[in-house]
This record gives C-alpha cells, structure tokens and sequence, in this order.
C-alpha cells in the first residue's frame, strides 16, 4: 500500500478516534504495523490489551506507536482508588477495532461477558465495531466459534473474514488475521462511507 493512499490528507481516518483491542493471539505481533498504520492514516489510536495478550507483545511497543498510554485493565491506580472509565471510552470512539480477536475473547463479546476493560468497553461503545478474528485452523473452524461470530455479525459487528494461508502451527487454511494493511483499507472503507451521509 503507498504512504499516499493513506496520508491524514485524504484518509477518511484522519482526527478518528480509534479503540484498538488486542486480544490474546500469536497474531498480537502484527498489533504493531497496524498501529503504525493507523496512526500514519491520521487516526488517535488508544490501545487496551487483554492480560493474555501482554505475553505476546508489549505495552512499551504499542504505547510507542499509538503516542499514548496503553490500557491493560480496569485499575490505573488500585491504591488511590483510579480507574479507566469503560463507558467514556466507549463513547469517546469513533470505530473500536478488535485485532486479533481470539476465540475466548469472540466468546465472551457474543455472550455479554464482562471480565476486562476490553469486553466492558466493546459494551458500552455505540460506535462501529470491527473483529478480525486469529486463531489456529481447526479453532476457527469450530461451530461453536462461527456460531459466536455469526452472533456478533447479527449484533452489526464488522467480523472480517479470516484469509486461508500458513498458520503458526504449520497447518493451512483459513483462522489468520486479516494484514493490518487490508484491516485499514476495510475501516476506512466503512467509515468514509458513514462519513458521506
Ligand atoms: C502460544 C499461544 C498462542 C495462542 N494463539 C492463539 C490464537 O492465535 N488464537 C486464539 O484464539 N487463542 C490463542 N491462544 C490461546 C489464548 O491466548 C487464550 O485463550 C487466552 O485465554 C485468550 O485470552 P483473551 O481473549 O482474554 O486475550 C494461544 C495461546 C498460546 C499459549
């Protein structure tokens, strides 16, 4: 993709607000370009990671390229009683993109679970919401999880659809993460699209 097609001049995504959830997949590495994209297209990107992706990359890394403090929980200061308000943030954005979305994380969005400031934000955003789900072959192909994901596209959710390929286990087929460069060209297709009506 060329620096043009997405510099903050012509990007429906420049001066968006952008939630990226990070959920716990091995796919969490390319968290990074997409950040980076993101940000060059002109978006304010706030990042909040699971507790499991933080195994995978780090808050230093994304907080570096998103400019701002990475979310990893409810608590910003347990002692002093702070947290992170999960409704303003819900409300702040502009579109919450969940890059990867691993199957614990699909499930408990398709079931209404609340167990972290991820879930807890996906809850109280009003705004467009994007899955790229990123799991191994036979996970991805499981009923139980297309039937989550098939909840979450009734829900008006945008689920992309997972590219067949090579897969950190070895096998091929479809459970990738969509490239953090088609990621974006589909946001800003979406929110360009909003924008005009
Ligand atoms: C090395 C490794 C790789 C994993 N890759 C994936 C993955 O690609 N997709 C997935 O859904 N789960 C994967 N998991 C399992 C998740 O990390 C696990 O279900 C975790 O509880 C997800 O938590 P979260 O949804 O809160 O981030 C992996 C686990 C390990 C140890």
């Amino acid at each position: 993709m060329s620096e043009t097609s997405l510099s903050p001049a012509v990007s429906p995504l420049s001066g968006r607000r952008i939630l990226l959830g990070v959920s716990g997949s091995i796919a969490a590495y390319k968290a990074a370009p997409l950040t980076r994209l993101l940000v060059q297209a002109g978006a304010e990107v706030q990042v909040i990671l699971t507790e499991a992706a933080t195994a995978f990359v780090t808050p230093l890394t994304l907080g570096t390229l998103s400019k701002k403090p990475v979310l990893t929980g409810f608590l910003r200061d347990a002692a002093a009683g702070e947290w992170h308000n999960h409704v303003e943030l819900g409300l702040w954005a502009d579109a919450l993109l969940i890059a990867p979305a691993s199957a614990n994380t699909i499930g408990q969005l398709a079931n209404g679970l609340c167990p972290n400031l991820l879930c807890a934000v996906y809850l109280s955003a009003r705004c467009p919401v994007f899955l790229a789900p990123a799991m191994d072959l036979d996970m991805y192909a499981h009923p139980a999880v297309m039937q989550n994901l098939a909840r979450l596209r009734s829900f008006g959710n945008h689920v992309f659809e997972s590219p067949s390929g090579e897969l950190a286990s070895g096998l091929r087929g479809p459970g990738r993460m969509l490239e953090p460069e088609d990621i974006v060209l589909q946001i800003t297709h979406v929110l360009g699209q909003r924008s005009e009506k």
